[in-house]
């Protein structure tokens, strides 16, 4: 079997990128009140780019106000949003980086804005009322604005976000979308929302610009979006037009023992848990770019999962928190990323800018 340089460009339709690496959406969660980033925020875009990664996703950004999921998280709801966006965006293309915004509205777990879904949902936690079908129609139409203004702010490109139980990944699932109407009934009509968002977004921006989704494999709940409907959303994008679909995972009613179903069986996979996933997704998504996130840590199996084809581009959130310039480190001899996924970034929400917390030789 042939190596295949992980260092060297790669492409997605028309754009290229400077190697096969990705660094997956990740919130600072450290803009003001309204939204609106702060320089910290640019520092480490700059500082992500400076490191070599080949393509950058901009953390998650609310379409709309009351699409915001936490404190501190990001917006492109207004024109007031974009110079600071552009800011970042232009501190990037000077470091040779390529980035794109990802577009996302909270949903039933907006945890700031009125919380709502496709259908009334309501558990110890979460209080959401049913969306009505204007509801909708205007949702779809702020993600097409939304993706005129990063349009603006001078984003590469675009991707939908359509996982992790957020509005769009809510209406996929039969265990949260109760719809009585043609938003509800089959996989075909829960994923009409996400057609809709398609052809809107693209109706903005265009062809020449690249589009992408990130898709969860399955929620891992008893009821909801499985692997099997996560190939067919996948296999109707990609025909309509997607350029790359990233593959997460998890959702609303997600139980931890059902995050083995679909697991790959090759040891050498063990510290992939979408690994089984990704490989049937694969099949019916050829030749769109497939990108897979979620728990690479050691260079042999970035290299095996490229080898044999289970995705095109290897996608890193934790581990660039702790070394932005990692893709550099594993280019110079490096064996593996320091992250060690103990989620302690993740306590900083919304009160400090995100960084590592674990004092461990970088
Ligand atoms: C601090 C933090 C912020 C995140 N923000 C986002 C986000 O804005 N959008 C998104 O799709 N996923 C977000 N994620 C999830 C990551 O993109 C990724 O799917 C997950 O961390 C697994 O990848 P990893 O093992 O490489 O960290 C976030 C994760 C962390 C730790």
């Amino acid at each position: 079997m042939c190596m295949l340089d992980l260092f060297k460009p790669y492409r997605i339709g028309e754009l290229e990128i400077r190697n096969r690496f990705m660094r997956s959406a990740t919130t600072s969660a450290y803009s003001d009140e309204m939204g609106v980033i702060k320089p910290e925020i640019i520092k480490i875009y700059a500082n992500l780019a400076k490191g070599g990664i080949g393509l950058i996703i901009k953390g998650h950004l609310f379409i709309t106000d009351s699409g915001k999921a936490h404190n501190g998280m990001a917006g492109i709801s207004h024109e007031y949003h974009v110079p600071k966006l552009r800011e970042l965006t232009d501190a990037v293309h000077a470091n040779n980086g390529i980035i794109f915004a990802q577009l996302n509205h909270g949903g039933i777990n907006a945890s700031l804005g009125e919380r709502k879904g496709p259908s009334e949902y309501i558990t110890n936690n979460i209080s959401a009322r049913k969306m009505s079908v204007p509801e909708i129609w205007e949702v779809i139409e702020e993600f097409g604005n939304a993706a005129q203004r990063c349009m603006d702010a001078n984003f590469d490109g675009i991707q939908i976000h359509a996982a992790h139980g957020y509005l769009l990944s809510s209406f996929l699932s039969s265990l949260v979308n109760q719809r009585e109407d043609e938003w509800n009934g089959d996989l075909r009509s829960r994923m009409k929302i996400i057609e809709e968002v398609y052809d809107e977004v693209r109706g903005k921006i265009g062809y020449q610009i690249p589009l992408s989704i990130k898709l969860n494999c399955d929620d891992f709940s008893p009821t909801g979006f499985t692997i099997d409907d996560a190939c067919k959303v996948s296999e109707f994008i990609a025909l309509r037009g997607i350029d790359l679909i990233e593959i997460s995972g998890g959702g609303i009613g997600s139980i931890a023992d059902l995050r083995t179903r679909s697991k790959h069986h090759d040891p050498e996979y063990k510290e992939l848990p979408f690994a089984g996933h990704c490989e049937k997704i694969r099949t019916v998504t050829k030749p769109k770019t497939l990108a897979l996130v979620n728990g690479f840590k050691s260079l042999k199996t970035m290299q095996k999962v490229i080898d044999y084809g289970l995705c095109d581009i290897i996608s890193l959130s934790r581990p660039l928190i702790k070394e932005p310039d990692l893709i550099e480190r594993l280019k110079n001899g490096q064996k593996e990323a320091r992250c060690i996924r103990c989620d302690a970034c993740r306590s900083l929400f919304g009160k400090e800018i995100l960084r590592c917390l674990i004092d461990a030789p970088t």
